[in-house]
Order: C-alpha cells, then sequence, then structure tokens
C-alpha cells in the first residue's frame, strides 16, 4: 500500500501542550513518521513557538521579541514545561522520526542553517529534515544556502503561485492547507516530483478524501487517532 506519513501538528498539540518536549515526546511515542514545529529568532536564538505574542500559550504576556531570552525561558509553556529551543528539539527526535522545521518570522533561515550544518552526520542525515515557510524570502535564502536541504512550502491560499515557486526551489514538498485541496493540485505537485503534505488534518473522514486524492501524508494534532484508523484499513 502507498506510503501515507503521519506528521505531529506541534508535537501532539490535541494531547499535550503545543511545541514542547512533552508534546514532541509523546508524539514519537505515538510512532509518527515525522515532527512539525515552529522556530523564531529571537534575539539570535531559536525559539520553537507558534505565535508572536505569549498569551495563548504561556502565563507570559506581550510579543516575545520584548522580552528577552532569559525571560521567557522561565514562563510555563503548559504543564510546567518551558519554551525550547530548536537545540533541544531536534536532539530530543534524533533519528526517531523525519523533522520538519517550519521557519516563522524573517531572520530564521540562515541560524537554522547553521544549526542543521553543525549537526552530527552520524546521527543525524540530511535527508531527515524538511524545512518549510509560508516566507517565500527565507525558503530562497535555505535554497541558496544548501541546495541539497529539503525544502517545503506552505499555501493556505494562491496554491497555483505558491506551486510555481516550489518548482523554482526545487522543492522536496508542498504544504497546502486542507481547504484548498483538490485533485488537480495534487497531481500539479506530483507531476513537478513533490510529495503533498496537508495541513492540518484531525477529522477522519478528511483523512477519507486526502488519501483518496493520493496524498502522501498530513499533519495532525491527534497521531494517536489517525495512526489508529491506518492501523484499521
Ligand atoms: O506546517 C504546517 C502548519 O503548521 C502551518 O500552519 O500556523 O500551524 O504553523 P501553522
Ligand atoms: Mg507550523
Amino acid at each position: 500500500m502507498r506510503q501515507f506519513d503521519v506528521i505531529g501538528h506541534r508535537g501532539a498539540t490535541g494531547l499535550e501542550p503545543e511545541n514542547t518536549l512533552r508534546s514532541f515526546d509523546k508524539a514519537l511515542k505515538l510512532g509518527v513518521n515525522g515532527v512539525e514545529f515552529d522556530v523564531q529568532n529571537i534575539h539570535g536564538e531559536l525559539l520553537v513557538f507558534h505565535d508572536e505574542s505569549l498569551e495563548r500559550t504561556t502565563n507570559g504576556e506581550g510579543k516575545l521579541l520584548n522580552h528577552s531570552v532569559e525571560h521567557l525561558r522561565k514562563l510555563d509553556a503548559g504543564k510546567g514545561e518551558q519554551i525550547p529551543t530548536l537545540a533541544e528539539v531536534v536532539e530530543l527526535i534524533g533519528d526517531q522520526a523525519f523533522i520538519n522545521i517550519e521557519l516563522k518570522g524573517l531572520d530564521t533561515a540562515s541560524l537554522v542553517m547553521d544549526l542543521v550544518k553543525l549537526l552530527d552526520k552520524k546521527r543525524f542525515k540530511k535527508e531527515q529534515f524538511i524545512i518549510s515557510s509560508y516566507l517565500f524570502s527565507e525558503l530562497y535564502l535555505v535554497h541558496e544556502l544548501d541546495p541539497e536541504i529539503q525544502i517545503g512550502v506552505i499555501a493556505d491560499d494562491q496554491p497555483l503561485i505558491a506551486l510555481d515557486f516550489a518548482d523554482e526551489v526545487d522543492a522536496y514538498s508542498f504544504h497546502p492547507s486542507y481547504s484548498i485541496l483538490d485533485e488537480q493540485l495534487v497531481d500539479d505537485a506530483h507531476n513537478a516530483g513533490m510529495k503533498v503534505y496537508v495541513h492540518t488534518v484531525n477529522d477522519l473522514e478528511k483523512i477519507d478524501q486526502a488519501r483518496l486524492m493520493k496524498v502522501d501524508g498530513v499533519f495532525t494534532d491527534y497521531p494517536d487517532r489517525v495512526l489508529a484508523y491506518l492501523q484499521r484499513q
């Protein structure tokens, strides 16, 4: 049967506090194929965090950029978890799953690529990483810094523009939101040599639809649900 990858969105967000080591650990224990998370450059440090502001997921207030990294690292990101650094997350995942680093905000590309370059080659394979973003400018830079690194282009609208761009940077994968998914788009991405990973799908009927369209995998907040469903097939 066709390979179908289950990618833990921000870890296992439906089960544990998003983008925390606890959430990544949960996703790995469930047996995901890949783990996705968001990375921001905060005063030169790469922190794993989705929003620009702290309120939704921590006990802090205001924009991350208005605080020192030291302060941010003291906050509670849920169940006593700390906001992790990119290095901590990559270290935890190791070779257990593929690692999808989503670049959020500008000035992330070169720092992320520096870190990937420095990783132990025996433990980490370059093909294990997908560097993705909505931000074309960051992905151009990633491609320039290392034409071999696997790039993922995310799109929530204007899929054809995103697909053209993906072709330009020789993207490995295309990451449309479920709302813009259709068979033609999947075929076009496949014909351009890309995998199609759809975000963010938690509902099993949508998983069925995505599989009918021959997508290669989904980002999900509930890897437990999706993995159990796939086992029943
Ligand atoms: O990478 C897929 C998905 O994570 C993109 O949207 O807002 O959840 O980072 P968002
Ligand atoms: Mg993301």
